[in-house]
């Protein structure tokens, strides 16, 4: 069939970055992934046991659009105890199918089409594509290693214009592994408020965090109501087959949001709600367990790269440390493809994720300890040949 029927919209979305080069990795043997954007951990067993429990009992129907009431509510109970923000089970949260359809149910019930939103980067290579689809403009906003890949107030600020209509914030951050700090987060309210935006906010990783605390942006003072936010079970639950996700905000937002969900999915998977509400109820130990161990990691891969001449901010949270290349006088794309074939190392060059990636690549800790250190070897043996 010809591409001419395809609308504009689909047909100018560029294909991820990380597809693209995955696609030769999977046609590659011995290859060490530092590439892959999930926990390598399988879902707690009694997690496990929870979705199966849910299917032989039966559970095989739909839920209400807004998901199963039980979760909302174990929801809003953990979002209380966790950030001492509140939110109506009943009316202001909304259970998806992973944070993918959150962001994308915030950005058509946002949107008219030409409408702006901020997009910090480097960032989840999701965020441009979301806001184009829903007919918005992204406007690309780099962070950088200089600043800890915090975001710069006067550069957010003068990147508004009259038809701005929101900011997407990504903390902990997907690639830099960078964790908001509340005064970085106090301005981006405080320039909120002033020009009456709305913070779309994406907590996916909120309990990978190493060292630091994650500030949750609807908490700050007067940001809950212009603060969609989004988590999810995908990572920090090691359950990102199951698809289950969330959006909580004011009530008006989430009925926007909730019309769009009824006709595209009407309602996330009840298997996967009923083993998100298991691990709500009785993940946590397995949560910190998996943390730790990120974190054991975490040190490994930090410290080894430093050591090599690859220079790391250090990230405090998810499990993604991005460190710059500058060394072997390779730009980022050379540098994955020369790694990849001579030394069997797989790592996404930075720019898969948007402006502030250039000269960086993205190393996802989310492997086994021993493979970390294989690979630190191999980039020892490239780095000599490329510094
Ligand atoms: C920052 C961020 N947001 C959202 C997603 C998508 O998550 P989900 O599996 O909940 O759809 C990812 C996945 O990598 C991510 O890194």
């Amino acid at each position: 069939m010809n591409q001419k029927y395809l609308s504009t919209r689909v047909v100018n979305l560029k294909p991820s970055g990380i597809r693209k080069f995955f696609d030769i990795v999977a046609t590659m043997q011995d290859v060490i992934s530092l590439g892959i954007g999930e926990p390598d951990f399988d879902t707690p067993s009694p997690i496990l046991q929870a979705g199966i429990r849910s299917l032989q009992q039966g559970q095989t129907h739909y839920t209400s659009n807004s998901g199963r009431m039980g979760l909302r509510e174990a929801l809003s109970r953990h979002l209380y105890r966790s950030y001492e923000v509140e939110y109506d089970p009943a009316s202001e949260i909304i259970i998806s199918v992973g944070v993918s359809e959150a962001l994308y149910l915030a950005m058509t019930a946002l949107l008219n089409p030409g409408d702006e939103v901020i997009v910090p980067t480097p960032c989840f290579v999701a965020y441009q594509a979301e806001v184009i689809l829903a007919g918005g403009v992204a406007v690309e906003l780099p962070t950088y290693a200089a600043d800890c890949f915090q975001l710069r107030p006067e550069a957010l600020e003068a990147a508004i214009t009259p038809r701005t209509k929101a900011i997407l914030l990504g903390y902990p951050n997907n690639p830099t592994g960078a964790v908001a700090s509340r005064e970085a987060l106090l301005a981006v309210a405080h320039i909120a408020e002033k020009h009456d935006l709305v913070v779309v906010s994406d907590e996916l990783y909120d309990q990978l965090v190493y060292g630091v605390s994650h500030v949750c942006f609807a908490a700050l003072p007067g940001m809950r109501q212009r603060t969609i936010l989004l988590g999810g079970f995908s990572k920090n639950y090691a359950m990102t087959g199951w698809r289950i996700g969330y959006a909580s905000g004011p009530v008006e937002l989430i009925k926007g949001m909730l019309r769009v969900h009824q006709y595209t999915i009407m309602s996330a998977p009840t298997t996967a709600q009923d083993a998100a509400l298991e691990a709500l109820l009785n993940g946590q130990p397995h949560v910190e367990e998996m943390r730790q161990e990120y974190n054991r990691r975490r040190q490994l891969i930090v410290g080894g790269l430093n050591q090599l001449g690859l220079v790391t901010v250090e990230p405090h949270g998810a499990f993604y440390a991005f460190p710059s290349i500058g060394v072997t006088g390779l730009d980022e794309d050379t540098f994955a493809h020369k790694l990849l074939e001579e030394e069997r190392v797989a790592v996404v060059p930075g720019t898969a994720f948007g402006p502030g990636g250039e000269g960086y690549v993205r190393c996802s800790y989310a492997t086994a300890y021993e493979k970390i250190e294989e690979a630190l070897c191999r980039l020892e043996r490239f780095t000599q040949r490329y510094g």
